[in-house]
């Protein structure tokens, strides 16, 4: 059933050079819920090699809150399954993998740019798409693997039943696959509507993923929520026939709070649609209200998401002066679809700023930290998460 529809939209990452911004791709972003499986997915969806391709912007470790997270996601995981053999899909620039020995873990990186960063520090790199192909071949190679990892990336691949099934065949018979994706719960209970473009091809629920990795010989044994991206779970699975890793309860609890929320009814999509509308009416009005006192506005952290509000809302240069952003391959750019210049912090966050959009939301407390100064000269960040509202006084209290 569709339920909401977020108009058009470009590539999120495809950040424009000055001048050269004819031809750019838009498609409409749909979005829809399988009620058989409670599969929150696009429509339509937009071919991988459009978006995941030699020139990928989003680097993992441009925030100091992932590079500490996979820090200790992989601590945790040599405590818990011991010196294991791991394969990481989607191991973009070798955040999570470059705390694993060299001879013990392999990547796999359909970006060009990035797999060649996780070869040059030594790390065996497969530069594809995850394949059942693959697997085969991996498997042949390496024999299988005692955890296969995956985050932020079993989201943005398609074909599910392919992946899983390509994972259950590289995988060990005692073996783990942990993966780890923004929460369907987070986002309707946030509001957050901007988790939703073109790579993330769906959206997860716990009871989605139950429903499905069930039916391909999978159980899932362990359920961890994490604060990553605005709320993620991630998902420890084993094979069913292996009597390693008995459940610990955390599934059952979590399906029980999505059943609370209503994940598998109709009604809350439909619901949830409407609050996403009236959303995009207050954002207007607040940057209105607040360009019309003759303030200027910015926004912070060209992300993927600030592309599906802005697009959405029809928030332009008009209203937001530009975006600042830590990532080199940003600066000097346009955003996708609505061409707000993208400029260094350094550069752009100066003192004749008054307020910032939170394009970067979901890592507050990283950046009210950053920028206490901001905060304590009288500047505002803007957010519409978990609703429209202005951000101000010391960072401690925002
Ligand atoms: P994400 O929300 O998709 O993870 O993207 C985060 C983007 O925000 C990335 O391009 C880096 C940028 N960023 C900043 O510019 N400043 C910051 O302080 C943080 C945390 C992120």
């Amino acid at each position: 059933m569709k339920f909401l529809d977020l108009g058009q939209q470009p590539i999120a990452n495809a950040f424009l050079t000055p001048g050269k911004c004819e031809n750019e791709f838009f498609y409409n972003l749909e979005v829809g819920v399988d009620l058989e499986t409670s599969l929150v997915s696009h429509v339509d969806f937009v071919p991988p090699s459009m978006m995941f391709n030699d020139t990928y912007v989003y680097h993992t470790s441009s925030s100091k809150t992932m590079v500490k997270h996979f820090r200790s996601v992989a601590k945790e995981i040599k405590r818990d399954f011991g010196d294991v053999k791991i394969l990481e899909i989607g191991s973009n620039d070798g955040t999570f993998i470059k705390n694993f020995d060299l001879d013990k873990a392999i990547a796999v990186e359909p970006c060009g740019n990035f797999a060649k960063l996780t070869t040059e520090m030594g790390y065996t790199t497969h530069n594809e798409f995850w394949s059942q192909k693959l697997a085969v071949q991996l498997a042949h190679r390496h024999n299988r693997f005692d955890v296969i990892y995956s985050a932020n990336c079993m989201c943005h691949i398609q074909d599910l039943d392919s992946a899983f099934r390509a994972i259950y065949y590289a995988l060990d018979d005692n073996g783990v696959f942990i993966f780890e994706d923004p929460s369907l719960l987070e986002m309707l209970e946030r509001n957050s509507y901007d988790q939703i473009y073109d790579e993330h091809a769906h959206i997860f629920s716990v009871t989605a993923l139950n429903n499905i990795l069930h039916t391909m010989g999978f159980e899932i044994f362990r359920v961890d929520k994490t604060p990553i991206h605005g709320g993620s779970n991630r998902i420890f699975v084993k094979k069913k026939h292996s009597i390693k890793n008995p459940p610990d309860g955390s599934l059952d609890i979590e399906l029980e709070q999505e059943d609370l929320a209503g994940i598998s009814d109709k009604q809350t999509y439909l619901d949830f649609a409407k609050r996403v509308e009236t959303s995009k009416h207050k954002l207007l009005e607040l940057l209105h209200d607040i360009k019309d006192g003759g303030n200027k506005i910015v926004s912070y952290g060209a992300t993927s998401k600030s592309t599906s509000v802005f697009n959405y809302c029809g928030i332009g240069p008009d209203l937001v002066d530009y975006i600042t952003d830590t990532t080199p391959d940003k600066q000097g750019k346009l955003s996708p679809g609505v061409h707000i210049p993208v400029v260094s912090p350094k550069e752009g966050f100066d003192d004749s700023v008054d307020y910032a959009f939170l394009g970067a939301w979901n890592f507050l407390e990283e950046i009210t930290k950053k920028e206490s100064k901001f905060l304590r000269r009288g500047g505002q960040f803007i957010t519409h998460v978990p609703e429209v509202r202005t951000l101000r006084g010391e960072p401690a209290n925002v």
